[in-house]
């Protein structure tokens, strides 16, 4: 009896177990996915999909895929059934719908290390908070008066303790640059101070963590960057009650202006979400635009027209400043330096310092005939789009020229800018985007006036996929002759100048 009981209950779960898998698949197939494999349990395809390569380049999964498949496939990525899009059009639509059709979504390690209240893994009302508070704290009206001013502040003091002809990373510069400004604005913190110094190592920390494998094991880069991520935190209360206390004792500091004081007045934050917040806007402030400085400066010597043309821009402006006995840089010097605008987008174009970005579909959202199901990840690749020559002429050339809108192919630029989202977009847009151009174009002024620079050693920016030069980007740098000081007093000689110093940089 137990025998044919058993039988019994054996067949008719294998029935069941059959009913619900012909259920499952008919479930499946009435989606219609875009071609793609799935690779293997689990990890998928993530490994091919995060091997290094090239930063000017798409890399060779990429490449593969969309030769094999087109530029929307489907695949399994960071453990879980993935849809990629390298199509300029459905990136636009993700980014547009977030919210709404689609959400923010970055995998576990990402919100381990920077915070359960980092913007980056905020949905929703709170998300909107956060990001209201940093797009206050990166206001027009206070990148033209705070911003600005340090910026060059700060460039200058990077710039002034470069040697000639010594050897050194362009890369550590630029990042000494980015994070000496995000600190003084974030917190007050002065370059060079001990405590800066400190909060800068435990940074370096920090980021090997966030690109590190999640492995919580004694010893792994994610483990040491949690212990720094802890540091970090530590500071930064640390400063927040010294700043409570201050401010009780009705001191007005120096630091008025700083985003701490601003959060800790016009906000209802807890401690806990104001310290992710500071830690994730340093973290976002320094280690993007520091790259793409880096990338600039990489460029630009295998162009030497666009030095040029650069060198002519910014000595311009620095010759009507100097008649018009003005010293520091101004928003409409800014808005004057229009090639550097050009080299600005070109080289976030060509660089790409974020590659992908990582959402979910919270519905099933039906595309150009294909279907995405709802809960699996969409990965809008924003950098195929920018390298896709069907997008952009000749995708692996730096050509700051094509975003000259006075070109003849007026209608072709502006098709182009609509397929640039180096920035993200949607309500996610990057709130810091003013900021990073503004560092970009004064840094730029200020190196091509002083210097000429040279690479002594091949290197290259490699996607980890964060972007980073492996050898830190050893340059060497000469100084370039003052002209302004000779002749600012004779005009005509002036005009010379202008006229053959192109010359004098090409033989340079
Ligand atoms: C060239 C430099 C930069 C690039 C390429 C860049 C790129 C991006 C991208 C693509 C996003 C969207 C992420 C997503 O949608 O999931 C983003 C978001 C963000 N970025 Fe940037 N960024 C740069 C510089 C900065 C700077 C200087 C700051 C200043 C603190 C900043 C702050 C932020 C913040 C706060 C967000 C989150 C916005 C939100 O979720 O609402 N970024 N960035
Ligand atoms: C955003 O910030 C501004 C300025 O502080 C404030 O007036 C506004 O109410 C805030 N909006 C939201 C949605 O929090
Ligand atoms: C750097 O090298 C150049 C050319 O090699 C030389 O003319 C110049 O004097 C050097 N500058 C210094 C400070 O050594
Ligand atoms: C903070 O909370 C108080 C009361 O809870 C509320 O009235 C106020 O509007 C809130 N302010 C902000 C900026 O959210
Ligand atoms: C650079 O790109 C932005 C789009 O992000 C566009 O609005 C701007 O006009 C471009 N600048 C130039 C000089 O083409």
């Amino acid at each position: 009896m137990s025998n044919s009981y058993l039988t019994c209950s054996f067949l008719s779960s294998i029935f069941v177990l059959s009913l619900i898998f012909i259920f499952i698949k008919r479930k499946k197939t009435r989606y219609n996915l875009p071609p793609g494999k799935m690779g293997w349990p689990f990890i998928g395809e993530t490994i091919g999909y995060l091997k290094p390569y090239t930063a000017t380049t798409m890399g060779e999964f990429m490449e593969n895929h969309i030769a094999r498949y087109g530029t929307i496939y489907k695949s399994n990525l960071f453990g879980g059934p993935a849809i990629v899009s390298a199509d300029a059009e459905l990136n636009r639509f993700i980014l547009q719908n977030d919210g709404k059709l689609f959400e923010c979504s970055y995998p576990k390690s990402i919100g381990g290390i920077l915070g359960k209240w980092s913007m980056l893994v905020l949905v929703g009302d709170m998300h909107r908070e956060m990001r209201n508070i940093s797009l206050n704290f990166m206001s027009y009206a206070r990148l033209k008066t705070h911003f600005l001013k340090d910026m060059e502040k700060h460039t200058l003091f990077v710039l002034s303790s470069w040697k000639e002809n010594c050897t050194f990373s362009a890369q550590d510069e630029a990042k000494k640059f980015t994070f000496n400004l995000m600190a003084k604005q974030i917190m007050s913190l002065d370059p060079g101070n001990l405590e800066t110094e400190q909060l800068k190592k435990e940074y370096v920390c920090f980021m090997k963590g966030v690109v590190s494998a999640p492995l919580n094991l004694p010893g792994t880069a994610y483990r040491k960057a949690l212990k720094s991520r802890n540091n970090i935190l530590k500071f930064i209360e640390g400063k927040m009650e010294e700043r409570v206390k201050r401010n009780q004792e009705g001191k007005k500091g120096m630091e008025e202006n700083d985003l701490l004081n601003w959060v800790l007045k016009h906000s209802n934050l807890s401690t806990e979400q104001i310290l992710d917040l500071i830690l994730s806007l340093l973290f976002a402030g320094h280690e993007t635009s520091s790259v793409a400085i880096a990338l600039a400066i990489y460029f630009l010597p295998s162009c030497p027209q666009a030095i040029q043309q650069l060198r002519e821009e910014h000595r311009e402006i620095a010759r009507s400043k100097k008649k018009a006995g003005e010293v520091e840089l101004t928003w409409d010097d800014y808005k004057r330096m229009e090639f550097t605008h050009c080299v600005v987008n070109e080289t976030l174009r060509l660089g790409n310092v974020v590659r992908f970005l990582h959402r979910k579909a919270i519905k099933d959202v039906h595309y150009k005939g294909y279907d995405i199901p709802c809960g699996w990840k969409v990965l809008p690749v924003i950098s195929a789009v920018h390298l896709d020559p069907s997008n952009f002429d000749q995708p692996q050339h730096f050509n700051p020229w094509r975003w000259q809108v006075s070109s003849k192919s007026g209608n072709c630029a502006s098709m182009s800018n609509n397929n640039f989202m180096p920035f993200g977009g949607g309500p996610r847009l990057c709130a810091g985007l003013e900021l990073a151009k503004l560092e970009m174009a004064v840094f730029i002024h200020h190196i091509i006036l002083k210097y000429n620079w040279d690479m002594v050693d091949v290197d290259q920016p490699i996607v980890y996929p964060f972007v980073d030069f492996p050898k830190g980007l050893p340059i060497r740098v000469q100084s370039e002759e003052e002209i302004e000081d000779e002749e600012s007093s004779d005009e005509e000689r002036e005009r010379e100048d202008e006229n053959d110093f192109g010359l004098r940089v090409c033989l340079v």
